[in-house]
């Protein structure tokens, strides 16, 4: 039984969720606080961290600590962990409410050798008893949302979700967001989204869509075809940095249009990096985030080139600008075919 507060809670969730449904995707070594920022800013609307290790935060390590560090303007934020041990992901869900997270994701989806072979990530879905342990002990330890991140199954013959979402319903979770992939598949194929929309039609509890959305069309369509309540976006704002505001400008005025400011869009991001990250940092992440950004349009191997040439914070600015520059009159090609990041933990 939830308590009033935690029915309260979990209703002010999903009403954002129904007011916002484009999520940003947990990335490790991407989606980190100043990222979050920057793509808030930029039109996305709930967001949660890269998977942090329950068993780190049972050990107080710093490094680990460090993930969950967020601001208010990302509101709502969740915090994702992932473990195998009840009660370290329950301790851990005690600390992500201590720092004031709207909600505690579970990561029940990484595919990851390392993660896998401890019974944590996509293997909890081998063995639902063990997730349902999993889920008794953090829904019970927290007032704040439980939430869910899974795939479609372990591999094509056992494509449980919907044994998972049933399960996650009895146990009081919030909602589960489906990563149209089996573990087996790893970021091989295409996510299965008539498996998702399958999976919503059949269960009560809320269904956020996840896999291979490159643009804002793609992201409403999602949405409404297959009666999500919410689509989850993760590659498809690296090479597109404004897809959460082309998609909600779709949803709400019927007109896709943002302008294409990549030299502010880039500024912004630099703002976010410079307050968070030492210099060396900085450069690494504007680096790469200019090369992804820079994907489809007509130049982009050459200014990867030069960029990844730059020497200082100033250079790399100097030169993503003059590209940047042209980006606002070109066409930007569909580069979704090409294989791009085909590895992460979910
Ligand atoms: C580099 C990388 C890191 C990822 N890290 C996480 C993670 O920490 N937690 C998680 O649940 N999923 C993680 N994922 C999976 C994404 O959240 C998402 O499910 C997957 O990329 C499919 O969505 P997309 O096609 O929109 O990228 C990661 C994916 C990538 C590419």
């Amino acid at each position: 039984m939830q308590s009033p507060k935690q029915e309260k809670l979990q209703q002010n969730l999903l009403s954002e969720l129904r007011r916002r449904p484009f999520a940003l995707a947990p990335m490790a070594g991407i989606t980190d606080h100043a990222f979050r920022s920057f793509m808030k800013k930029n039109g996305a609307g709930i967001v949660v961290t890269e998977l942090v290790s329950a068993t780190g935060l049972e050990y107080k390590s710093k490094k680990t600590q460090a993930l969950m560090s967020f601001d208010e303007d990302q509101r709502p934020v969740g915090i994702q962990l992932f473990g195998d041990n009840p009660e370290h992901l329950a301790h851990a869900a005690k600390l992500v409410e201590e720092v004031g997270a709207d909600f505690v994701d579970l990561n029940f989806g990484c595919p990851v050798p390392k993660v896998v072979k401890k019974g944590a990530g996509s293997a909890m879905m081998k063995d639902l008893p063990a997730m349902k342990k999993v889920l008794q002990s953090v829904v019970r330890a927290v007032e704040i949302p439980v939430t869910i991140k899974i795939r479609t199954g372990w591999d094509q013959s056992s494509r449980n979700a919907l044994d998972v979402c049933r399960l996650a319903l009895d146990e009081g979770v919030t909602w589960v967001a489906i990563h149209g992939r089996t573990r087996a598949q790893g970021y091989s194929g295409l996510a299965d989204w008539d498996f998702i929309g399958d999976i919503k039609a059949k269960t009560q509890i809320p269904v956020i869509g996840n896999g291979d959305i490159h643009t804002g069309h793609q992201a409403v369509s999602r949405l409404k075809d297959y009666g999500c309540d919410g689509v989850m976006i993760g590659r498809g704002c690296l090479k597109n940095p404004l897809i959460f505001q082309e998609a909600q400008n779709l949803l709400e005025k019927n007109n896709i249009h943002v302008e294409k400011d990549y030299v502010r869009l880039f500024s912004g991001l630099k703002q976010e990096l410079v307050s968070r990250c030492d210099d060396h940092i900085t450069q690494i992440q504007l680096k790469k985030f200019a090369a992804w950004f820079a994907s489809g349009f007509p130049g982009a191997a050459q200014f990867r080139k030069n960029i990844f040439q730059s020497k200082t914070t100033d250079e790399i600015l100097l030169t993503a600008n003059n590209f940047f520059e042209t980006v606002k009159i070109s066409h930007q090609e569909d580069t979704s075919g090409e294989g791009f990041l085909l590895g992460g933990h979910g």
